[in-house]
């Protein structure tokens, strides 16, 4: 990876209590992201990917404590900050797009207000260019009415514009990190086929990073540079989009996961998309012994129901698993 170092997390283990007991949906999580660089965090529904976005934001779950690691980001750790520093850094270096835009905007202000409040509370902007800088963002956002759109409340949007609006929020003060939590689970395929270009095109702003969270690896194919593969907590590989997508995943898990995608179709989470793979994630709080993976996996033998796997591979191309599949993709997967 030639880009220069932005993010660096280090063995984020994050320890959540619930009425089950205690579990770790964040286990040894270690990944790295370059500036200007997309990197695709991917797993099923339940696998840790939120509370890793989330951390980034030093924001954590009542009942949440860290129980080991770093987040160092643009030189600091976050995880030592104060909450003061935390909530300059938010939105100003670091700032979320959510996977439901109706509920991460306020119903009861209009898009100008919200957009001004961002301005107001990090800049010392005038009044009129904090009126110029909103109309300009929206613009960028792909609204081609941005007035009309600033005045409007956000149940007077559809799905698709919300979440342009979201992302133009995301955006208002030029943050070196992104991060888009399903941001196209809850739009229709064309309108999530919109916003994932709109992704792509911020991804060549010069200097801005992207975590491009999904659960649909034809998604993270269309935006990512690279892939952080998430099973159970862990990541479990981590590959260049280009080896991941052509030679094939080498975790049994990323294989299953592409195998389960349906034939040039871009999916929505109301289609059920990862039911091709047998069985289910297992309880968080009832972890098998070994790889968390093995009841799924054709390839697991006693090594993996009794021994924990070891990182396969060095950084930034490794993976998590006694056997990784080293065999070429049957035909070359392409983006829906
Ligand atoms: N506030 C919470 N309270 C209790 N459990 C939670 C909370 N948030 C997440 N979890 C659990 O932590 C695990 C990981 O959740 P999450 O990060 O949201 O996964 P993903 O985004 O991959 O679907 C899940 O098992 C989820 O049920
Ligand atoms: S360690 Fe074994 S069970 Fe786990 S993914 Fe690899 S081959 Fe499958
Ligand atoms: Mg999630």
């Amino acid at each position: 990876m030639a880009a220069e170092r932005l993010l660096k997390v280090e063995n984020l283990t994050l320890v959540l209590k619930t009425r089950e007991g205690e579990i770790v949906p964040v286990r040894e999580v270690s990944f790295t992201l370059g500036k200007g660089e997309t990197v695709g965090l991917v797993g099923e529904s339940g696998s840790g990917k939120t509370l890793t976005g989330l951390s980034l934001l030093g924001l954590f779950p009542p009942g949440a404590r860290i129980a080991g690691g770093k987040i160092l980001f643009d030189g600091e750790d976050l995880l030592t900050l104060p909450e003061s520093r935390l909530q300059t850094l938010r939105g100003q270096k670091v700032s979320m797009v959510f996977q439901e835009p109706q509920s991460a905007l306020n119903p009861v202000l209009t898009v100008e207000t919200q957009m001004r409040e961002i301005y107001q509370s990090h800049t010392s902007l005038s009044r009129e260019e904090i009126g110029q800088r909103i109309l300009d963002g929206l613009r960028a956002a792909g609204l081609p009415d941005p007035l009309t759109v600033s005045r409007s409340y956000p149940h007077q949007l559809s799905g698709g514009m919300r979440q342009r609006v979201m992302i133009a929020m995301a955006l208002a003060l030029d943050p070196l990190l992104v991060i888009a939590d399903e941001p196209t689970t809850a739009l229709d395929p064309t309108v999530a086929l919109q916003i994932l270009a709109l992704l792509a095109r911020i991804r060549q702003r010069s200097g801005q990073s992207l975590l491009f969270i999904s659960h649909d690896l034809s998604h993270v194919r269309r935006v990512s540079d690279r892939v952080l593969l998430m099973y159970a907590g862990r990541i479990v590989e981590e590959a260049p989009s280009a080896r991941f997508f052509s030679h094939g995943p080498r975790h049994p898990y990323g294989r299953a996961l592409l195998a389960s995608r349906p034939e040039g179709g871009i999916r929505t989470r109301r289609e059920a998309p990862l039911s091709a793979i047998g069985g289910q994630v297992p309880p968080l709080w009832d972890l098998p012994p070994g790889c968390s993976f093995a009841p799924r996996c054709s390839r697991a033998d006693s090594l993996c129901t009794s021994t924990l796997p070891s990182w396969n591979g060095g950084e930034g191309e490794r993976v998590f698993c006694h056997h990784p599949d080293d065999s070429p993709l049957g035909a070359p997967v392409h983006a829906a």
